[in-house]
């Protein structure tokens, strides 16, 4: 299975970035542990972060044919970006939307998600393993 996964904005500073709220885990270390786990489950990923809006609806609209499933992170445009809704629901592919923290505790702005009506789920509070669980969802039972 093909899977495309997409970061957000400002998650090229995970590890530094409010390691608090976001953990002590680099980008890096995020996508080599997502590499492990989806080729055990005998998956392809292609791995991308952009911090602009535009530039990830071009990635889905680019992978459209490729991708047999996503697990985006929209970072905060989760909250407000009615384009990555369209981008997400103009496609064939599910889309598993992910949030390493629970933003149904946080701020008040942070509690809705503009997106995930158009998700086949939304998967939060978990760290790095929202990331896994998606990627479970996708690739189906073992
Ligand atoms: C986030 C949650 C968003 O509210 C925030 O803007 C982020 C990260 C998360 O993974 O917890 O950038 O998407």
């Amino acid at each position: 299975m093909n899977i495309l996964v997409l970061h957000g904005p400002n998650l090229n500073l995970l590890g530094e970035r409010e390691p608090e709220v976001y953990g002590a885990m680099t980008l890096a270390e995020l996508d080599a542990l997502l590499r492990r786990h989806a080729r055990s489950r005998g998956a392809k990923l292609r791995i991308f972060q952009e911090n602009c809006e535009g530039a990830l609806i071009d990635l889905i609209h680019k992978h459209r044919t490729w991708a047999q499933g996503l697990v985006f992170n929209p970072g905060a445009y989760a909250h407000y970006s009615y384009a990555l809704r369209d981008a997400v629901a103009a496609v064939r592919f599910p889309t598993i939307e992910v949030h390493l923290s629970d933003i149904k505790k946080r701020e008040a702005f942070r509690r809705k998600s503009v997106i995930a009506p158009v998700c086949a789920a939304a998967i939060c509070g978990q760290g790095a393993g929202s990331y896994l669980a998606a990627l479970d969802r996708l690739t189906g039972p073992r």
